[in-house]
């Protein structure tokens, strides 16, 4: 049924498990010493962050935060707003942002900026979907699953108006689909 709305898949399930195991084996030789804090940003990075840290061989803990830019739409509004901050302190802590995308730059900034004030000895970021060309501030994360053109994209946790997170797949959307609706 919801394959029906997508014009083009940009990340294949395979391709998908390959990244993830790719990523996770990174993070691994990385972190295996650090005991760190995974921190995912609801609610985009659920099926990304679900899979990542079962290729993580180490100890860890899990956190989360809920932070908005988009508010449901196909552009960034430029607002980045806390709706659910962390349960536990950073300070001293080596600490892993899970993202599903970078696009602006804007939300992952602004956070990496608040949990260093905080205090973390080391903010880094792991993101599945990176595109640089929707940047409007400098940021280049640290471990990145597959660079994308400018496109909106949806699946594995990314969103049009909160629907397609469950896609198991990312691709991009037939414009139809938005177009219909405004
Ligand atoms: C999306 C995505 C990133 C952010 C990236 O979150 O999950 O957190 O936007 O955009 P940026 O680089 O332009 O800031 P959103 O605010 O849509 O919330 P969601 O995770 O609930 O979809």
């Amino acid at each position: 049924m919801l394959d029906k709305d997508i014009e083009k898949v940009l990340l294949s399930q395979d391709t998908i498990r390959d990244i993830v195991k790719r990523l996770g084996q990174e993070l691994t030789r990385d972190y295996h010493d650090k005991f760190p804090i995974v921190i995912g940003l609801l609610k985009g990075c659920i099926p990304f962050m679900s899979d990542l840290i079962r290729e993580m061989d180490m100890h860890i803990e899990l956190s989360f935060m809920n932070i908005s830019s988009y508010f449901g739409g196909i552009e960034s509004t430029g607002d980045v707003k806390i709706e659910m901050d962390l349960g536990m302190p950073v300070k001293n802590r080596h600490v892993l942002i899970a993202e599903d995308i970078v696009d602006t730059g804007r939300t992952i900034k602004a956070v990496v900026e608040l949990l260093k004030y905080r205090g973390a000895l080391s903010v880094k970021v792991v993101t599945l979907v990176d595109k640089p060309a929707g940047r409007v501030t400098e940021y280049q994360p640290d471990y990145v699953g597959q660079t994308i053109p400018k496109a909106f994209v949806v699946g594995y946790g990314l969103d049009y108006e909160e629907k397609y997170r469950n896609l198991p797949y990312v691709g991009t959307l037939k414009p139809s689909v938005y177009m219909n609706e405004e």
